[in-house]
């Protein structure tokens, strides 16, 4: 079985994509103490490191690296400072893949890397990443074309070590996302494939919190039949759960309850769901944020394995 060390791991939406496509993730890395324990909680076979990246002097030898450092200064719903200490962790993983010389090597981040803003900081990482002996491909992929069902594009980059002499190839989709399905690929799944068995109103697993004018200010809404909208880590920005009444839109920024029947956000729950994972088991050491945030931090399963597999085998 071939070797993964995993790095800004998270909750292991990442490490759950490696172990489907027949990785061993022998270790896994975060400072965030609930990411640990969801975790380990669900995946006890892997060593998981909590510190801070820039702590670790020595990684272990692996076939392959993986790691999704953080993106608040690229996302598009986190503030736009390219500039920020927290955009340079990528160098703490060009420090690993140095010190490991990997075969191969799997990064995400958010696609908001490639505006016109954040472009050198695109180029600077695969400058780095050439540097240290790999060749490099990139590309955007969205989690729907992959059978996740939620709005979610991301930028990978997959890199090959140079003596190996090969060239990686992004996966073709395995889903189709539009209702034409000419294409012979089964229709990405809905809302309700997903959550459609799950309870009506889960007491205690989503958050309360008031509809507030920012969260108005936008769509939240996804009926049954659509995929969801991109599930993020603020449990206050969760979208609405389908039973919700509709939101009608009154000006650019401003969008109302076509009526007042109840409305909820989407659970904790049914955001795992809703990245693709499997059942969670969520251990009660934190409160729902947190349980939101790694959720909401995590790199659909499904889409991490695709990109897995694809990786030629060189093991
Ligand atoms: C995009 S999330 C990773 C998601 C994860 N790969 C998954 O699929 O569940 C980025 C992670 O980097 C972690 N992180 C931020 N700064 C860090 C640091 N200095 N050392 C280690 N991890 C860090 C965050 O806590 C967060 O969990």
């Amino acid at each position: 079985m071939p070797t993964a060390v995993s790095l800004f791991s998270g909750c292991g939406g990442s490490d759950a994509g490696l172990r489907a496509a027949g990785f061993d993730v022998i270790m896994a890395n975060d400072v965030l103490s609930y990411a640990r324990d969801l975790y380990v909680s669900n995946f006890d076979d892997t060593e998981y490191v909590l510190k801070d990246v820039r702590k670790i002097e020595h990684f272990p030898k692996a076939d392959l690296l993986v790691g999704c450092y953080p993106c608040q200064g690229f996302s598009q719903a986190g503030v736009r400072q390219p500039d920020r200490k927290i955009n340079f962790l990528y160098r703490e993983f060009v420090r690993a893949l140095r010190q490991i010389k990997p075969k191969a090597f799997v990064v995400e981040n958010v696609s908001g890397m490639v505006r016109e803003d954040n472009v050198h900081l695109f180029n600077n990482q695969i400058t780095r990443f050439r540097m240290s002996g790999y060749r490099v491909s990139a590309a955007i992929l969205d989690a729907r074309e992959f059978g996740v069902p939620q709005e979610r594009r991301r930028l990978f980059f997959v890199g090959m070590r140079s003596d190996l002499g090969l060239k990686y190839e992004f996966p073709d989709p395995t889903h189709s996302i539009s209702a034409d399905t000419e294409n012979g690929l089964p229709p990405c799944p809905t809302i309700r494939d997903a959550i459609g068995d799950l309870p009506e109103w889960p007491e205690g697993e989503f958050d309360t919190q008031d509809f507030h004018w920012y969260y108005l200010s936008r769509n939240r809404f996804r009926g049954w039949d659509e995929q969801s909208k991109t599930i993020v880590a603020s449990s206050r920005h969760a979208p609405l759960h389908p039973i919700s009444p509709r939101l009608l839109r009154v000006h650019t920024d401003k969008w109302i309850f076509e009526n007042d029947a109840p409305a909820r956000r989407i659970s904790y729950r049914e955001a795992a769901r809703l990245q693709g994972f499997g059942d969670l088991h969520f251990p009660e050491t934190q409160g729902i944020a947190s349980r939101y945030r790694v959720i909401g931090n995590a790199v659909p399963p499904p889409v991490f394995q695709a990109v897995a597999e694809a990786i030629p085998n060189v093991w």
